[in-house]
């Protein structure tokens, strides 16, 4: 009977062939070609999984980073091969990345387990990489090391910082007003995204290389450093020759991503004011640890951590400037006394031991990006979790971005019932909409779009724009970019797709959105609700064949990370 391929074999083991020698020997005898000789195949092979790809514009940049974590690799003993993995870039993905990232997933453990490393510097950038890269490694539990590519450098425009995509979707919607002109806003498109590396505001790239960072799996410093600066190159040197110590301590990521790594994590988010993305994310790869995390976990720490990072789209500041202030660790010395200080992290040491060789650059300024813990921007976190009869297994918003007069608001539904219905109706000029107006949109969400494209940030209509309004109340049941703000209500769960209550709102149906309490409800009596429930109807666009088909039937909701059903162990806390 064939052996059971499953992760707790050891990395190398042999392709099967019914004999084990015959195997060691082709191997070899195919080896040899990269001029290797006998004396390599004792050393310590360190796999460098690259999602470079020249549709992905984020990571265009990645050939020199892993030249130099192949001269790390080689200097400190070891043997460094660089293997593929599937590449997604934001921008050019459709319908959206997000549909992707399992698959990416998928490919980036199967591949770690299925070939014969010891090790793996991970290569990731924009958006979904590094989710999915750290998904993949924490279920293949090989010793593993996570480098991005690193944000881009400040972009500018008449003298004002430009930040993609913050300024990308800011920009549109003054287009849309009318407030900008045609040749205005070509000249801001030159301008938006003016160097490699990903986006530079903090987006979900940006934040979930600041939690990956937080919770041990990059070295210090290495979420905020710009794409173009030489520190990087470095810094994929270093990572290069800490991959093979790594290897050599037994150091596997199941030991570094324990429930307090995560729990780190999660307070390092709420104090940069991070992407709601990165809520779905850090469940999903600790979902594949067996590590719960609810989202009551994220507003309980959200409630007592303060804001210290003044960076858009909640602040003023972008990643160029996050880096100069001290980055990551500048937030972890000054959150020192809230974080879980005994983690492991990938350099061998704790955080704890991290932070007490750590000294935070000291000019004035850079408190003006990165707050100190006791003159915080704010007391408590970026990211609020609501609950109510609208999303019972809760909902997730940015009160930092969002309009202060309406994280309290009543209104009346606008209700659109798809991505397409919303593109087809937002700017009619007979849509029954006054800026009081909840606007929603359903059937968005992980089996519903499918895929849960970042459609959260429901475009103003045209005649509201026209009265001078800038913001509304807006709920759905799909995701936002990290980098777009305003009073926006996403991942309501369970979505309407499958029968959850967004599905049951109506027009002109009453909605409170109630942030201090935590509240998002339908004020429509519960008779009538399950008098609608009886007579709904589940959307009919299920695939029926192909990834989209697996992806549907699997995918879990956003509470629990939209990963899949049969993709993550069996919890152990
Ligand atoms: Fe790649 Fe924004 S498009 S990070």
């Amino acid at each position: 009977m064939e052996e059971a391929h499953t992760p707790e074999k050891a990395a190398k083991a042999s392709t099967s062939y019914g004999d084990p020698g015959f195997s060691a020997f082709l191997r070899r005898a195919f080896s040899r070609h990269l001029g290797f000789d006998d004396a390599d195949f004792e050393k310590p092979v360190i796999g460098i999984c690259n999602t470079y790809s020249e549709i992905n514009r984020c990571h265009t940049h990645f050939g020199p980073m892993v030249e130099a974590v192949k001269r790390g690799v080689l200097m400190e003993g070891g043997i460094p091969l660089e293997f593929p993995t599937i590449s997604l870039g934001e921008v050019f993905t459709s319908p959206t990345a997000m549909l992707y990232r399992n698959l990416a997933a998928m490919d980036t453990e199967e591949m770690i387990r299925a070939q014969p490393i010891d090790g793996v510097v991970l290569l990731s950038g924009c958006d979904k990489t590094t989710p999915a890269q750290l998904m993949g490694a924490a279920s293949a539990d090989v010793p593993a090391i996570l480098l991005t590519g690193g944000p881009m450098l400040n972009g500018e425009y008449e003298g004002r910082t430009l930040g993609a995509c913050t300024d990308c979707r800011f920009f549109w919607q003054e287009y849309r007003a009318g407030r900008v002109s045609d040749e205005e806003l070509e000249e801001i498109n030159q301008a938006l995204a003016p160097s490699a590396g990903h986006c530079m505001v903090m987006g979900s790239a940006s934040t979930m290389a600041a939690c990956a960072e937080a919770m041990g799996m990059m070295l210090p410093g290495a979420a905020a450093i710009p794409a173009p600066d030489n520190r990087r190159l470095r810094l994929a040197e270093e990572t290069g020759r800490q991959i093979v110590r790594l290897v050599r301590a037994g150091i596997r990521p199941s030991q570094i991503l324990t429930y307090e790594a995560f729990v780190n994590a999660i307070r390092v988010l709420q104090a940069i004011g991070g992407s709601t993305n990165a809520v779905i994310h850090l469940v999903a790869i600790a979902g594949r640890l067996g590590i719960e995390l609810p989202l009551s976990l994220f507003d309980e720490i959200g409630r007592t951590t303060p804001f210290l990072a003044n960076l858009r789209p909640a602040g003023r500041f972008q990643m160029e400037d996050f880096h100069k202030a001290g980055g990551v660790p500048a937030v972890m010395s000054e959150l020192r006394d809230l974080l879980h200080l005994s983690c492991r992290t990938v350099t061998g040491r704790t955080v704890g031991e991290n932070l007490a060789a750590y000294r935070r650059p000291r000019h004035e300024k850079y408190y003006e990006v990165i707050a100190a813990r006791e003159r915080p921007f704010a007391e408590t976190g970026g990211i609020a979790v609501l609950t109510g009869n609208l999303a019972p297994r809760g909902a997730v918003i940015k009160p930092k971005a969002a309009s202060k007069h309406l994280l309290k608001h009543r209104g009346p539904a606008v209700v659109f019932d798809s991505v397409a219905d919303l593109e087809a109706r937002i700017d009619d000029p007979d849509l029954p909409v006054t800026p009081d107006s909840v606007l929603v949109l359903r059937n968005a969400g992980p089996v519903g779009a499918p895929g849960m494209p970042e459609a959260g940030m429901i475009p103003i209509p045209k005649k509201i724009l026209a009265q001078g309004v800038n913001d509304m109340v807006r709920i759905s049941d799909c995701r936002m970019s990290g980098t777009a703000f305003g009073t926006v209500v996403l991942h309501a769960a369970p979505e309407a797709a499958v029968g959850g209550p967004l599905a049951l709102v109506r027009d002109g149906d009453w909605i409170e959105l109630d942030v201090e309490n935590r509240r998002l409800d339908l004020l429509v009596p519960e008779d009538e609700l399950a008098a609608r429930r009886a007579a709904w109807q589940p959307p009919q666009n299920r695939a029926t064949r192909g990834w989209t088909r697996l992806y549907q039937e699997h995918v879990l909701q956003a509470d629990l990370g939209c990963d899949f059903d049969f993709l993550r162990a069996v919890p152990r806390r």
